[in-house]
């Protein structure tokens, strides 16, 4: 098993500019959440290092709760969705922020889209820090998007290969070379 680093073929965004981006982000949903009854669910674990920067940076009043749901097993291949957590907090007649890591399918969202709706929030909006438009299946809208980036497999800054590899500080392509 390489160390993270050297299971980067290339580096996509370095630490600063990701939080740079992350602070942008961060500036569009306060002034959208002001005076709302704002709840923030993040899709774990990816969104682990994403939440934390965001979140930090949202000067508002709000709830943070996790979902759990696993969409690729042990590699780069979709799987079968698995909710491996569920919500906690009410969010009937709230506003709900979706924080996801990457939208690449659409499958994810829209499964845990689809389970949010069913607890009656007053809306609910997403958010993902990385976006790859090509690679798209179903039709997602995504309020708040970090990076659009190629088809590419990436890692790092809470993105796993196979579980690893999410301490690396910045976002970079997978090397394939690096395992098997
Ligand atoms: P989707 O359901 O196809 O949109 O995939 C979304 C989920 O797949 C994300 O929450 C990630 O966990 C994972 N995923 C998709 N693309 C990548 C990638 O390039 N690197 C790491 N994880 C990815
Ligand atoms: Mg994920």
């Amino acid at each position: 098993m390489p160390n993270p680093s050297d299971a980067i073929a290339k580096t996509l965004f370095s630490e600063e500019e990701i939080l740079s981006r992350v602070a942008e982000l961060a500036e569009q949903i306060q002034g959208d959440f002001k005076n709302s009854d704002l709840v923030i669910v993040g899709l774990l674990t990816g969104t682990l290092m994403f939440l934390a920067d965001l979140v930090r940076k949202i000067d508002l009043p709000m709830k943070l709760d996790f979902i759990g749901v696993s969409s690729y097993r042990d590699g780069t291949e979709s799987a079968e969705l698995v909710f491996t957590k569920e919500l906690k907090l009410d969010v009937r007649g709230r506003d709900v922020l979706l924080v996801d890591d990457i939208l690449d399918t659409g499958k994810t969202l829209q499964a845990v889209i689809e389970k949010l709706q069913s607890m009656q929030p007053r809306n609910v909006s997403t958010c993902v820090l990385l976006s790859k438009k090509a690679h798209r299946e179903y039709d997602i809208p995504a309020d708040y998007i970090g990076f659009e980036i190629p088809n590419e497999f990436v890692i790092g800054y809470g993105l796993d290969h196979a579980e690893q590899h999410r301490n690396l500080p910045f976002i970079g392509t997978l090397d394939v070379n690096s395992f098997s």
